[in-house]
């Protein structure tokens, strides 16, 4: 039986995210043993290197893991003796038929699987697609490309981009990362909900007053304005990251944990009530809150009189028989007090509570409050009332906590670790499918086109605050009380 050889081609090898994430992901799998025995990695990009550079420079950013130091450096050193380099334009097929040839010397007649990780500007994307899939694809394994967002800006051009790649691509050759799918804790979503009957059950309306997902960092745009200004903080997180965890959070029971049931699901029990979702408003003009902080103003790299929001806040519904009239609020910001992701589901009142007095006049204080904490120092933790110990009858707010740094000293796996291997691995569920793109974005572009047609200018907030005030208003028009503002 002939052997197979995986390659990597990470396409924009010189860029940050392949610098950051990319390369110490490969290594970490490399140093946990989960790539195949024969693997290469090749770096691609315009820049002129040679491949000891590259070496040089992948080695900069690796890391091991703290509860991993024995053998290391030399894993390094053999990770490193696997990375080459290959110069090349994005467009040129010339370009890409050398790194054929390349990888062919490598894999010395074995069969090959090529993974290429498009690290470059989306606006790059259809070239090195057309370039490589003619010139460098595998001619006797698989051939699996790996995308990140922006996929497209809104319903039209991430069509128009789904067209073009898949005229050169299989829609199961071509996975669409949404890091956070790989992230610890929205894995465990699932299994929270699904397999534990102290939840399953209470995952409706009956039992769940609202949901709550946050995302926020203490970070402006520095240095990525360019990039921002074109898509801002509902592209860049609220139709991607927070709708998924939405709809992982939503869905239906899937029939198996298999890909395209848990898709089909993701799609069946949201995305296809599209119409039936609202994302409302707060204020008396605005269809969606919407502000800018100070520094995007300061930010060389965005330009002068930006109407581009780095906070925006959203309420949804769900309007099947699960979730009926239950909030779905979001909000999501940058350059705000902290750096924290997390998802808060609060529950209803105890009907008919016999402690009611022990609450004083507030009793929404006293509703259960599960809160999964996807960042940083991962937690699920539920809120719960209890009697003080004493003789009076006093009572107190408790957490039930998993701590997972107290309760799993090991370190979390990075994202990019999850998705790399599920990739390679054919696994396709964390990867979004092309009508879950189509279905994110024809929830959002309409709400988009308002707000940019109408320049409605978004309101200021200083940095490192909390976030505008409008927040609470939206959040206060639907009895909602953002549960990470205590
Ligand atoms: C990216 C966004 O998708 O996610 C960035 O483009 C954001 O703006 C980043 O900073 C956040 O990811 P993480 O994993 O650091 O929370």
């Amino acid at each position: 039986i002939m052997g197979s050889n995986l390659s990597i081609t990470v396409v924009g090898a010189s860029g940050d995210l392949a610098k950051k994430k990319i390369f110490p992901a490969l290594f970490a799998l490399y140093y946990e043993d989960c790539l195949p025995e024969n693997f290469i990695i090749f770096g691609y990009a315009r820049t002129k290197m040679t491949t000891e550079e590259l070496r040089n420079m992948i080695s900069e950013t690796l890391t091991c893991r703290i509860d991993k130091r024995e053998n290391c450096e030399d894993k390094m050193d053999q990770f490193l003796k696997r990375c080459f380099y290959h110069s090349g334009q994005y467009n040129s097929e010339g370009d890409f038929s050398l790194l054929d040839r390349k990888l062919k010397e490598k894999e010395g007649g074995m069969i090959s699987n090529r993974l290429f990780y498009l690290s470059v500007p989306p606006n790059l994307f259809v070239d090195v697609v057309r370039s490589a899939s003619h010139k460098a694809s595998s001619e006797n394994g698989w051939t699996r490309v790996i995308v990140e967002k922006p996929f497209g800006r809104d319903s039209e051009s991430s069509s128009e981009l789904t067209r073009c790649l898949k005229q050169y691509l299989n829609e199961d050759q071509i996975f669409r990362i949404d890091h956070y799918l790989g992230k610890e804790l929205v894995e465990n979503l699932s299994v929270l909900r699904f397999s534990n009957l102290v939840f399953e059950p209470l995952w409706s309306r009956n039992y769940i007053r609202n949901v709550q997902l946050i995302f926020s960092e203490d970070f402006g745009t520095e240095g990525r304005g360019g990039y921002f200004d074109n898509y801002g903080i509902i592209r860049d997180i609220m139709q991607n990251h927070l709708l998924q965890i939405l709809a992982l959070f939503a869905m239906e029971t899937p029939v198996s944990l298999d890909a395209e049931d848990i898709r089909n699901e993701k799609i069946a029990s949201l995305f296809q009530k599209l119409t039936l979702i609202m994302i409302q408003s707060v204020g008396d003009h605005t269809k969606f809150l919407n502000w800018i902080n100070e520094t995007i103003a300061n930010d060389p790299t965005v330009p002068n009189g930006s109407l581009t929001p780095t906070f925006a806040a959203a309420a949804l519904f769900i309007a099947n028989a699960r979730w009926d009239g239950v909030p779905f609020l979001m909000k999501a910001g940058k350059a705000l007090h902290t750096k924290r992701a997390e998802i808060r589901v609060q529950f209803r009142h105890v009907p008919g509570n016999l402690y009611k007095r022990n609450f004083g006049t507030d009793l929404d204080k006293a509703t259960n409050e599960l809160v999964l904490r996807v960042q940083p120092d991962e937690a699920i933790y539920l809120k719960i009332n209890n009697k003080v110990p004493g003789l009076g009858m006093r009572l107190d707010r408790s957490d039930l906590n998993l701590l997972y740094r107290a309760r799993y000293p090991r370190e979390i796996p990075d994202a990019y670790e999850r998705l790399l291997l599920d990739a390679i691995e054919g696994e396709r569920r964390l990867f979004i499918r092309s009508d879950e793109l189509d279905a994110a974005w024809a929830l959002f572009t309409p709400l988009l086109k308002e707000l940019e047609n109408k320049k409605i200018a978004p309101e200021l907030y200083p940095y490192g605050s909390r976030g505008p005030v409008g927040a609470h208003y939206l959040a206060a028009k639907h009895n909602v009380r953002w549960g990470d503002l205590g």
